[in-house]
């Protein structure tokens, strides 16, 4: 008889993804990518400090509002070492009109500590990243998986958002014990090669069709798998398959 296989289930209880539907979910994701993906100037390069000023902008950013100040921000400090070296006062001025003035403080603070601690490097392994004042899970995933090559699992709302419609559909979106099953998701999702695109691609599907508002399911590479499809926009309650801000 053939061996039956379910799905590894976590702390939680919660399922996680069986090796089938990974394996999909990947090859989908990967192919939809290669498409119809953003050319972004942050997707080219593995520096871990041009990746990490990328990434505090598009904290709380749109990508074509962070585009040009991304670039004006690398001419101004082209090194963590001439960021720190630049007044506090200054950064905070080149952030302008990006909002969230403790961000351009932090990637400050951040610069300074990379010298003092590190010559001027970003370390290579997510506990000390995790170290830092101001990189917390997210970004030292970022960091892991596009400037370090590391086989690292990211979860922001984009992804997460995608996550929880594909591969669950039901719960509560904003419970913590979901942020923890979706970051294990992420993690099990992963494919062994191409992580850079991968992760760089399901924020693109968050942010290009699996919107929060009227999701685009039919040009969605997932429909076919996806818990929550056919997305209702009715209100809750109305429809099992709803929810999700
Ligand atoms: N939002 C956060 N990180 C991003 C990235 N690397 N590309 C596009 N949007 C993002």
């Amino acid at each position: 008889m053939p061996k039956k296989t379910s799905p590894r289930v976590s702390r939680a209880s919660l399922p996680l993804p069986a090796p089938a539907a990974r394996q999909q979910f990947r090859r989908r994701l990967l192919a939809w990518y290669d498409r119809h993906g953003r050319d972004l100037p942050w997707r080219t390069t593995d520096d871990p400090y041009h990746i990490l000023v990328s990434e505090v902008m598009l904290q709380q950013t749109q990508v074509d509002r962070v585009l040009p100040k991304y670039r004006e921000w690398l001419t101004k400090y082209p090194s963590l070492e001439a960021l720190s070296e630049a007044p506090e006062d200054h950064a905070v001025k080149t952030w302008y009109p990006l909002g969230y003035n403790i961000r351009p403080r932090r990637l400050h603070a951040i610069a300074r500590e990379a010298v003092t601690r590190f010559g001027g490097e970003l370390p290579g392994d997510e506990e000390t990243l995790r170290s830092f004042k101001g990189i917390g899970p997210y970004t030292a995933g970022a960091l892991m998986s596009f400037a370090f090559g590391q086989r690292a699992a990211i979860l922001d709302t984009n992804v997460a958002r995608v996550l929880f419609r594909v591969f669950m559909g039901r719960g509560d979106p904003k419970a913590h014990a979901t942020k923890r099953h979706l970051w294990r998701v992420s993690e099990t999702v992963l494919p062994h090669k191409r992580v850079f695109d991968f992760n760089q691609a399901i924020m693109d599907l968050g942010a290009m069709v699996c919107v929060a508002r009227k999701p685009r399911c039919p040009a969605c590479p997932m429909s076919a798998m996806c818990r929550s499809y056919p997305f209702s926009t009715e209100p809750e309650g109305a429809s099992p398959k709803t929810r999700l801000k």
